[in-house]
């Protein structure tokens, strides 16, 4: 942890405006992990890995705006965390050759704050609004006007006697990132000219993720030591990052210091990742289905609190991943449990023959 060194650093010792901005534009990314994520971000949509969908409409979003000189339309990128929707925003930024504003929903407490904000763009700068389906209702409103008009209303007095004064903004671009796009008012989801949709990536992808990182880091990471990680990272770059981080960790101090196979294999023992790159989220989520509801189908409710979690949590984080592995399935009644997800705990389904299943050893 840095230590506070400027004067503005530390919360609450200067009451002025522009530390209140700070606070308001800085702090949806004060992730411990930042600096280590931010050395291996794609800088340009080029080294942009994968997701050929998402990256292909984006670059004809951009290119047509860059060749009628307007900023483009406003930007969606939904998908599950560690996906790239961050990297995508300042990528769109950088493309564009313009700067970014990042903030976020949660930091967002006031419609005024957001106002701060908006006021506070330049022509055609891109505001990245991280957790967009997180916004308070008065902040979501005061958004779309700005999105759809360019006009904010900022109220002067209070009650019988206030009055909005509207106030004209910049054309600017905002890109919006949720986990949950379907949480999304639709006015709000409306104004976005363009939304994009993350998938998790596949493991040849997640390869180039991981020796394109290895090259950055000036590590020599072994192709099947790539293809081992790969295939352990929940279909996700930020975890695959996070692995090569700690298998570089075990290779330094208890390998050779190379990163190859059995450094792989002996880290990705120690951090408790299994065959399927489930972390002890999934797994806690999967076993309570399947020990404490009989496989369900049991509400999403009921299971996150079963596992002392947010709803929010399991249903963004654990639950799209389970979902894609085949382990888990939605339906009408709830969630339950398929029976790879019986198979992968070494559990006896209920409904099936005991000598499918043995116990693990
Ligand atoms: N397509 C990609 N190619 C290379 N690295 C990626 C890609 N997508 C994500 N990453 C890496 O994964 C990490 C998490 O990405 P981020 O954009 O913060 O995800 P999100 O905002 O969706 O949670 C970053 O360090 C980034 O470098
Ligand atoms: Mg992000």
């Amino acid at each position: 942890m840095a230590e506070p060194t400027s004067e503005n650093q530390v919360p609450g010792s200067v009451a002025s405006e522009t530390w209140a901005l700070d606070r308001i534009v800085t702090s949806g990314a004060d992730d411990i992990e930042r600096a280590a994520e931010a050395a291996l971000r794609p800088k340009r949509l080029e080294e942009f890995v994968g997701q050929p969908v998402v990256r292909d409409q984006l670059s004809l979003v951009l290119h047509a705006a860059m060749n009628r000189g307007t900023p483009p339309d406003h930007v969606l990128l939904s998908g599950p965390p560690g996906l790239g929707k961050t990297t995508l925003a300042m990528i769109i930024a950088a493309e564009l050759g313009t700067s970014l504003r990042v903030t976020s929903g949660p930091a967002i407490q006031h419609a005024g704050d957001l106002a701060a904000v908006l006021s506070s763009l330049t022509e055609g700068e891109v505001l990245f609004i991280d957790e967009i389906h997180r916004l308070a209702r008065p902040a979501e409103e005061l958004l779309y006007v700005a999105m759809e008009d360019f006009r904010v209303d900022v109220v002067v007095g209070k009650g019988a006697g206030a009055s909005a004064i509207p106030l004209s903004l910049p054309r600017f671009t905002a890109v919006g990132a949720t986990t949950r796009a379907g949480l999304l008012p639709a006015p709000l989801r409306d104004r976005f000219g363009f939304t994009g949709h993350l998938e998790f990536y596949e493991d040849d992808d997640l390869e180039r993720v991981l020796l394109r990182s290895a090259r950055l880091l000036g590590v020599e990471l072994e192709q099947p030591a790539a293809a081992e990680i790969a295939s352990r990272s929940r279909g996700t770059p930020r975890i695959a990052n996070r692995l090569l981080r700690r298998v570089r960790d075990w290779a330094d101090v208890r390998g050779d210091g190379r990163l190859d196979i059995s450094a792989a294999h002996a880290a990705l023992k120690v951090y408790e990742v299994d065959e399927l790159g489930l972390d002890r989220l999934d797994r806690a989520v999967l076993r309570a289905l399947c020990t404490r509801f009989g496989g369900g189908p049991v509400g999403l409710t009921t299971l996150a609190v079963s596992v002392g979690e947010e709803p929010e949590t399991v249903e963004t984080v654990a639950e799209p991943f389970l979902v894609r592995e085949g382990l888990m399935a939605r339906s009408p009644r709830g969630r339950v449990a398929t029976e790879q997800a019986w198979r992968h705990l070494r559990l006896q389904p209920p409904e099936l023959p005991g000598t499918l299943f043995d116990s693990e050893d």
